[in-house]
């Protein structure tokens, strides 16, 4: 890091959210709040069944309606071209292969509530009034939509997705002896359920599409301008420059906008049939079917391990869902394979076609999964070898990463189990299930260990400084609520020694330096390292400048010779020789020094394993004669390399906990698989924890100096939060009832 003798450090301090105020007073624009003149108005017309062909459309009544302009459906569509990998960044994150939904090209179904038309028209109300008197006429075949009753017809995912991905995934791994199961001297094998779910964010997916001569200008919700823009350029057949994709601010999203879905192409197209700008936005009931979700998964996974509870074998299956036109993958069992000490380990990896939207990366996807799987399995066999919880994963605490032999960058989960077990009072807890009460409760504490590995991806950012003694910090990263605006500011301002008030952050549009996805909690060490290279790099032409000038009383001073402090550089030698960055470019009438750096990572991943861990504690209380589960106390540790913010990365795990106690408790997308339809169409039938549902949660992190990671030492957090909560909810309630739940979410009808 740099040194800022003079500026009080900032990073790891709790700072506000710079974006805070203007999402509580309205002044955050959202994609679909941008105002454009002449606005018109498109409503999704979806498919009603799941699997089968489009015969006829009959649009003439919707088109007969005032303020219709114009009705779209593959009949009459513009032909567009989907390229045949959705993502075009770069190979570490890429949510699926194959070839994205041909939307409006031709007549194949392929999931219900897929966008059959588009009605534009006037006003919103015209549209959606029109949109009802579409009439479509389908040749049905029956639908497939439940694994179980496919399972027949596996298949290993050819794609090796996201290959450069440092974690890979493999699909089938054998690590050491494959026959160690049925030699181990106590043995727990079970299988775990996870229905589909939707990630529900508060922002619904919109855009808003206005062409201008050839080139278009995108508001669209997104997770990743750079992408979008490179994806619509290549459906429609024109340069990057001429796609302008802007979204400074998201409503939550949880991986639903880290992809382009149809919206975003449905919208251009629409906007080009109407020569004027459309805004599309997708209703709460096609969100269900409008974007991808946590597929639904079946897991198998056996422990073997001796009597004195050390893992001898490790045998994990997991079976998942994915769409009939792509294959959709994810880090399902990388956690099984480096999380514990076992010797001796087997993970299989399926997926099942069915007549589904594509699953999509959703709150730690995979990783989330898989290790509510493996830390439910870890408390069963705790209960047959009659050991502690959290002593069993104590003894099988790997002490390097066994799946490829590296050493940690850094790992200090072992003083976030006792920190945890500290803080939440793991201690007066009795092993015997139904054994503590509280009342007419019975009350039940659970734990679990959380696991994510540091995604590290290319990405550029831009650092300016103003003649005035302020700066900017650019990039086209996006924040969908953890903090980045804010910490790229607190990045940049710490690295060009600047007061915070100085620096302003700038992101959420493709005009601006390309930047990585923004997920697999990766942004803050990859955009994170753009920022505080770019802001070294503008301060060094500052100091060349300088240096160099005859008038200035820096000149012939190195790097290695000045400190950078409050917006002046002076000598180490003598700090009253030097002068503010205001003198230096003022002297040489420049308005600004800038620069643009590129960051990505070297060869760290060869060398070591980088992952965030956290331990998760978690207390219930259960109604005993009406299976009511109320979680009353939740207490998080977690060891995330150097803290950026304090503020904002404690509300990033304690917002992962929510979503992990929904994930346990409450979430569940319900297919009726005589229709092929999902039931649920709105947030009345999906239930995302409310405020009665969150009792008192608590996040620490255990401080980790980690210089192997990026240059900040940040391993990002905010998915290892989700990763083992949903277990350790079941873990729990275990322990308070005596009935284990492998199959989420945990409802009262399971309980009694
Ligand atoms: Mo996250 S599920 O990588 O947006």
């Amino acid at each position: 890091m740099s040194q800022t003798v003079g500026n009080p450090p900032l990073i790891g301090k709790p700072i506000e959210r710079i974006d805070g105020r203007l999402k509580v007073t309205g002044g955050a624009r959202y994609a679909a709040e941008f105002k454009r003149e002449s606005v018109t108005y498109g409503v999704l017309v979806m498919s009603t069944i799941a699997n089968g062909r489009i015969r006829t459309i009959d649009a003439r009544a919707a088109e007969a309606q005032p303020g219709v302009l114009a009705v779209i459906t593959h009949v009459n569509a513009p032909r567009v071209r989907f390229p045949e990998r959705p993502q075009t960044v770069d190979d570490y994150v890429a949510p699926a292969f194959g070839r994205s939904l041909p939307v409006l090209q031709d007549d194949t179904i392929y999931f219900n509530g897929q966008p059959v038309a588009v009605v534009v028209a006037e006003t919103l109300e015209q549209a959606e009034y029109a949109a009802t008197l579409v009439r479509v006429a389908y040749d049905e075949r029956k639908p497939v939509t439940s694994l179980e009753a496919e399972m027949a017809r596996v298949f290993q995912p050819q794609e090796g997705l996201g290959k450069n991905s440092p974690t890979g995934r493999p699909a089938d791994v054998v690590r050491g002896d494959p026959q160690a199961l049925s030699k181990a001297e106590v043995v727990v094998d079970e299988t775990y359920t996870i229905p589909i779910e939707h990630h529900n964010p508060m922002e619904l997916l919109s855009t808003i599409a206005e062409w201008s001569g050839g080139k278009l200008t995108l508001h669209d919700k997104t997770q990743w301008v750079s992408n979008v823009q490179g994806y619509i350029a290549l459906v429609f057949g024109i340069p990057e420059e001429d796609v302008q994709v802007i979204c400074p601010f998201i409503g939550g999203a949880f991986g639903s906008s880290l992809r382009p879905w149809s919206h975003p192409v449905v919208a251009a197209m629409a906007a080009r049939v109407v020569r004027r700008p459309v805004k599309l936005v997708v209703t709460r009931k096609q969100m269900f079917s409008s974007h991808g979700h946590r597929p639904y998964t079946v897991q198998r996974v056996a422990l073997g391990a001796s009597r004195d509870g050390r893992l001898t074998a490790i045998v994990h299956e997991g079976y998942a869902q994915t769409s009939l036109y792509e294959e959709n993958t994810e880090n399902l069992l990388n956690a099984t394979r480096m999380l514990y000490a076992s010797p001796n380990c087997i993970t299989k990896y399926r997926l099942v076609r069915g007549n589904v939207q594509t699953p999509l990366y959703m709150r730690a996807p995979g990783e989330c999964s898989g290790v509510f799987a493996l830390d439910s399995a870890m408390d069963e066999l705790a209960y047959k070898l009659k050991i502690d919880p959290l002593e069993l994963r104590i003894r099988n605490h790997a002490d390097k990463d066994l799946s490829n032999g590296l050493p940690w960058s850094s790992k200090s989960l072992l003083e976030c189990y006792k920190q945890g077990a500290e803080r939440f009072g793991w201690s007066r807890r009795t092993m015997e299930p139904r054994s503590m009460r509280n009342g007419r409760y019975l009350v039940g504490m659970g734990m679990a260990t959380g696991t994510y590995p540091m995604y590290r991806f290319p990405s550029s950012a831009r650092a300016r400084i103003f003649s005035d003694g302020t700066a900017v910090v650019q990039s086209a990263a996006s924040d969908m609520g953890p903090g980045t605006w804010t910490t790229m500011k607190i990045i940049g301002a710490e690295a060009l020694a600047l007061d915070l008030s100085r620096v302003r952050s700038e992101l959420g549009d493709s005009t601006l330096p390309k930047a990585a996805v923004h997920g697999g909690s990766a942004t803050t060490a990859s955009v994170g390292s753009a920022v505080h290279e770019a802001s070294l790099a503008a301060r060094a032409k500052l100091l060349a400048l300088a240096s160099g000038d005859e008038r200035s009383p820096l000149r012939g001073a190195t790097e290695a010779q000045v400190s950078f402090a409050n917006g002046r550089i002076s000598l180490k030698s003598d700090s009253s020789r030097g002068e503010t960055y205001s003198d230096i470019l003022r002297r040489n009438r420049m308005e600004s020094i800038e620069a643009t750096v590129e960051s990505k990572p070297g060869n760290e991943y060869e060398k070591f394993s980088m992952h965030a861990f956290a331990a998760h504690f978690v207390e219930v209380r259960v109604d005993p004669e009406l299976g009511v589960l109320r979680v009353s106390r939740a207490v998080s540790v977690c060891g995330g390399g150097r803290i950026m913010n304090e503020q904002t990365a404690r509300t990033q795990i304690t917002g992962a906990v929510v979503g992990g106690l929904g994930m346990a408790l409450t979430e569940e997308t319900v297919m009726d698989h005589r229709m092929g339809r999902i039931v649920n169409s709105s947030l009345a039938e999906y239930h995302v924890p409310v405020n009665a549902d969150i009792p008192q949660i608590e996040a620490f992190f255990v401080e980790e100096r980690d210089d192997k990671v990026n240059p900040l030492g940040a391993k990002g957090i905010g998915e290892v939060g989700y990763v083992g909560v949903a277990a350790a909810v079941a873990n729990a309630a275990y322990h308070a009832t005596g009935k284990r739940i492998r199959q989420l979410p945990i409802t009262l009808d399971k309980l009694l």
